[in-house]
C-alpha cells in the first residue's frame, strides 16, 4: 500500500525525480474500537500544539458525524482556528489516497487520521501506512478491555506487513485526584503495554475544545477578558499536558526518519 500511495503522488505530481516524490508527511492514526475512548479530542489536543510548534498539518477526518470539520468550523466563527491546518474528508479508501496526495503537494508534514470505528479497508490501509499509532484509553474495565483488543489487532495487521510496531497506548479522561482501586489496577495492567508516560487528565479544557476552536488560540482570546483569566489559566495547564504528549510524538516520528 506504501507503494500505491508512492505511485499515486507520482501520477499526481507528473514527476521525473523521485526524490519530489518520496512520502515526506508523517501519518499519525487515532484508532479505538470502542466508541468515547477520547480519539478526537486527543487528535485535537496534539493537533493545537503541533501547529503552536509552527507545524503544517493535515487531519484526515473517517468519521461521518464530522466532529473535526464541526471543530474547525466552530473555532473559525471564533477566529480561534490555524489556517495551516487543512481538513480533509477520508470515508473511502479512494478520498484517502486522492487526501494524501494532495497534502503532500500541499507541503503538510505530519497528518492525523481521526479514524473510524472497527476493523475495515480503509482502516487497515491507513494503519500499515501510519508512521505511528496511538490508541487513547479510559480507564475503566470496559476501556481497557476494547483497547487490549484494539492494540491486538493493531499489532496483528503490522505483523502480516512486517513493519515498526510503532503504536503505543494513551490513557486519557485520568482523573485528577486520587485514583480509585479499580482504576489504578486498570492502569497497572495498561502499563504492561507500550504506552506513553505522559497522559492526558479528565479536563474541561479538553472537553470544551470542540465548541472553542484550537487550545493556544482559545486561551489567547480569554486572556483578553479579565473576567475569563481563571478559565484561561485552565487551558494553559491543559496546553501543557498536550505539549508534553506532543514532543513525545515527534519524537518517535523523528525516530521514524
Ligand atoms: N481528556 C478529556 N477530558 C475531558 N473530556 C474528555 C477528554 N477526552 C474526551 N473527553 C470527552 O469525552 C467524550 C468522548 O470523547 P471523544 O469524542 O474524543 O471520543 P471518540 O473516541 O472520538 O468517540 P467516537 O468513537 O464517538 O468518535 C467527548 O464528549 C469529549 O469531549
Ligand atoms: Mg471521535
Amino acid at each position: 500500500m506504501v507503494e500505491s500511495i508512492i505511485d499515486t503522488t507520482m501520477r499526481t505530481l507528473s514527476c521525473s525525480d523521485i526524490n519530489h516524490c518520496e512520502r515526506t508527511m508523517k501519518l499519525l492514526t487515532f484508532i479505538s474500537f470502542k466508541g468515547g475512548a477520547g480519539k478526537t479530542t486527543a487528535l485535537m489536543a496534539i493537533a493545537s500544539c503541533l501547529l503552536n510548534r509552527g507545524k503544517k498539518i493535515a487531519i484526515f477526518e473517517a468519521d461521518d458525524n464530522r466532529p473535526i470539520s464541526q471543530w474547525r468550523d466552530y473555532a473559525r466563527t471564533k477566529e480561534t482556528w490555524d489556517e495551516n491546518c487543512e481538513v480533509i474528508t477520508a470515508d473511502t479508501l479512494e478520498d484517502f489516497e486522492a487526501g494524501y496526495g494532495k497534502a503532500e503537494q500541499g507541503g503538510y508534514e505530519i497528518a492525523l487520521v481521526d479514524s473510524q470505528g472497527g476493523g475495515s479497508e480503509l482502516n487497515d490501509t491507513i494503519l500499515i501506512n501510519s508512521d505511528f499509532v496511538v490508541l487513547p484509553t479510559a480507564l475503566t474495565v470496559l476501556d481497557t478491555d476494547e483497547t487490549i483488543e484494539t492494540f491486538k489487532y493493531v499489532v496483528s495487521r503490522l505483523a502480516d506487513e512486517g513493519g515498526d510496531m510503532n503504536v503505543a497506548i494513551l490513557k486519557t479522561r485520568v482523573p485528577t485526584g486520587k485514583l480509585t482501586k479499580a482504576q489504578t489496577r486498570t492502569s497497572e495492567l495498561l502499563d504492561e503495554l507500550p504506552i506513553f508516560t505522559s497522559v492526558l487528565h479528565n479536563r474541561n479544557a479538553f472537553e470544551d475544545m470542540k465548541f472553542r476552536g484550537l487550545l493556544h488560540q482559545t486561551a489567547e482570546k480569554l486572556e483578553q477578558n479579565p473576567a475569563d483569566k481563571l478559565l484561561a489559566g485552565n487551558f494553559h495547564t491543559a496546553i501543557k499536558e498536550a505539549d508534553t504528549l506532543a514532543v513525545d510524538l515527534l519524537d518517535a516520528l523523528q525516530g521514524e526518519n
